[in-house]
């Protein structure tokens, strides 16, 4: 078969790392993927907003299987052009899509079909959002409505800070029309946990657990990064709460988008809370979470191509799913101002010496190749990942693997995992 991974971070990598294993893949592309991913890939030019191009090239290559990363390709309609001309794609359409582009569209969801959330107001006027924050309890929760990169959510503690966000949302329109229609919610307490399903209309495989790690500094302190790091499996998601995620959560999640006309088909992420009244949807994204893709990867054994044909084919209910034993572990190196400004190009030294590492594979995410030395290429470089027969383990084989590496202004949080151990 010949694959195609639309992408270039360190999710694509461990895509692309996962599906080189299958013995039914001959070739893979990924687009536009980056000098870590050409170990496993050929990388072509072409940008993940180029829709009419990723289409020609898939026809023009007879791809067998297409598999969207990032979510803004997905929602901008990649699926719909792919399926026009026939091409086979693993993903969302447009409107199915809009379980992640549109915060209104996800909570209509989760009311109308009960599905466990935060209470929440929608507001497509500043005066009327407003008059709301005089007089509502805090903490509250703004957010905006659209693709923000991630930047769109902020824990309002007081009704200062948050009429200024609305403000700067609403009226200054700092995310661009993203920000137009902002949604407040209750604020909720617990630990979250991301739950990946692969989707297709009724039928669903889901992923086991895994955990991210939002905030930039140890102890969850700091601004909200992309994610500094993830483990699976997840101790706190016991057997009962896995059960109760199951039934009050993914099926009827699966059930309601049939039931609204749009199908889901591609990978669903459930981003939950697990809060002292059960488990709670935080969010959905339309796609693999970043990094939690990348232990994921590392556990799975079932072969992912099997999986992604499944999908497409309509016989992924009968898929099973099997996993290594014990755990793995990914552990993000950003660069010094990470998730603010930060420098590029700077040299990395270690890079191979930690991928030598038994169990131990470096998923690239933001770096350059040239004469063979590597080089910083955006704020999240790396993420080293390690398998371990259990969650100490593996944490101690991925924090050995990170001291070999090193470049200037080098951070990343020393706790990933350490949840799971108390
Ligand atoms: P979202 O993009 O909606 O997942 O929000 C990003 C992050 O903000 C989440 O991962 C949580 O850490 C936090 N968050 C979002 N909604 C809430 C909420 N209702 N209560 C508490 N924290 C929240
Ligand atoms: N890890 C969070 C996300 O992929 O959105």
């Amino acid at each position: 078969m010949k694959m195609l991974v639309v992408g270039s971070g360190g999710r694509e990598h461990a895509l692309v790392w996962k599906i080189a294993q299958s013995p039914r893949v001959k070739k893979i592309y990924c687009a536009p993927g980056s000098a870590g991913i050409a170990r496993q890939a050929e990388c072509v030019d072409i940008s993940v907003g180029d829709i009419p191009s990723l289409a020609r090239f898939a026809a023009k290559e007879s791809i067998d299987l297409t598999v969207v990363g990032p979510e803004a390709p997905l929602a901008a309609g990649i699926v719909d052009e792919f399926r026009k001309s026939g091409i086979p794609i693993f993903g969302p359409d447009r409107r199915a899509a809009e379980i992640e582009s549109s915060k209104s569209f996800a909570k209509g969801l989760m009311r109308v079909n009960s599905i466990p959330t935060a209470a929440y107001w929608v507001f497509d006027e500043y005066n009327q959002l407003e008059s709301f924050l005089k007089g509502t309890k805090y903490p509250v929760v703004l957010k905006a409505d659209g693709l923000a990169a991630g930047k769109g959510v902020a824990i309002c503690g007081d009704r200062d800070q948050a009429m200024a966000l609305g403000h700067a949302m609403m009226t200054e329109k700092v995310f661009g029309e993203a920000g137009r229609r902002v949604v407040v919610e209750e604020f909720m307490t617990g630990q979250e946990v991301s739950i990946i399903a692969l989707v297709a209309g009724d039928a669903v495989a889901v992923l086991e657990p895994s955990q991210d790690h939002k905030q930039a500094n140890d102890g969850d302190e700091g601004p909200n990064t992309g994610g500094m790091g993830a483990y699976s499996p997840v101790p706190a998601v016991t057997e009962p709460v896995w059960q109760r995620i199951e039934r009050d959560i993914i099926i009827p999640t699966v059930h309601g988008m049939n039931r609204e006309e749009r199908p889901y088909f591609g990978a669903l992420y459930f981003g939950l809370m697990l809060t002292p009244a059960g488990p709670q949807v935080l969010e959905y994204n339309c796609r693999f979470g970043d990094p939690e893709t990348q232990p994921l990867m590392m556990r799975l054994e079932t072969d992912l191509v099997d999986l992604l044909e499944a999908s497409l084919k309509g016989t992924l209910g009968d898929s099973a799913l099997s996993w290594h034993d014990g755990a793995s572990i990914c552990v993000v190196l950003a660069s010094g101002g990470y998730p603010g400004s930060y420098k590029k190009g700077l040299p990395i030294t270690g890079i191979e010496e930690a991928d030598e590492m038994e169990d131990v594979v470096v998923f690239h995410a933001g770096t350059t190749k040239s004469d063979d030395q590597w080089r910083t290429a955006g704020g999240r470089v790396v993420g080293v990942t390690a398998r371990g027969s259990g969650i100490a383990d593996a944490r101690d084989r991925a924090y050995e693997a990170v001291k070999k590496i090193a470049f200037e202004g080098m951070r990343y949080r020393t706790d990933i995992g350490a949840k799971a151990l108390i």
